[in-house]
C-alpha cells in the first residue's frame, strides 16, 4: 500500500473504514507482524492476531469454517462490543481489546495505536 499516512511515520494504511464491518475483524500484516483489526461500535482496534494461547488467528472469532467431511461448524468466539473484547474461535479466551489481557490466565499481547482519517484505517507499530 502506497498510501502516504497523514500521522507519523510508524502508521501504515491497512483498510478502509467501510472494509470492517461492526462486531468483525480482518487480518493484516503490518512490517511482517500480524495484526487483526476490529470494529466496536465504529472504534477500531489492532491487537495481535496470534492467540497466546495456541496461536489461533483472532479475526477468524466468529466466523463459521468447514470441516474436513464438508459439514459447517457452528460459529465459535467473536466481538463483545459491551465489552470490547474478542473471544479466541478456538478454546474462546476472552482478549481485552484495549488493553490486550487475557484476565483468566494473567497473559497480554500486544494491542497497537489505530487511527482514522478520510475513511482510512491506519496502525501503528
Ligand atoms: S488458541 Fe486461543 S484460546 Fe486457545
Amino acid at each position: 500500500m502506497s498510501t502516504k499516512s497523514p500521522f507519523d511515520d510508524r502508521f501504515t494504511k491497512v483498510a478502509e473504514t467501510d472494509e470492517i464491518e461492526r462486531g468483525d475483524g480482518i487480518a493484516v500484516d503490518v512490517n511482517g507482524i500480524e495484526v487483526a483489526v476490529f470494529n466496536v461500535n465504529g472504534e477500531f482496534y489492532a491487537i495481535s492476531n496470534v492467540c497466546a494461547h495456541q496461536c489461533a488467528p483472532l479475526d477468524k472469532a466468529g466466523e463459521q469454517k468447514i470441516n474436513a467431511d464438508d459439514t459447517w461448524t457452528d460459529t465459535r468466539g467473536g466481538v463483545n462490543e459491551d465489552a470490547c473484547t474478542v473471544s479466541c474461535p478456538w478454546h474462546l479466551w476472552e482478549w481485552d481489546l484495549e488493553t490486550g489481557e487475557h484476565e483468566a490466565s494473567g497473559k497480554r499481547i500486544g494491542t497497537f495505536d489505530v487511527e482514522v482519517a478520510d475513511g482510512d484505517v491506519y496502525v501503528g507499530i
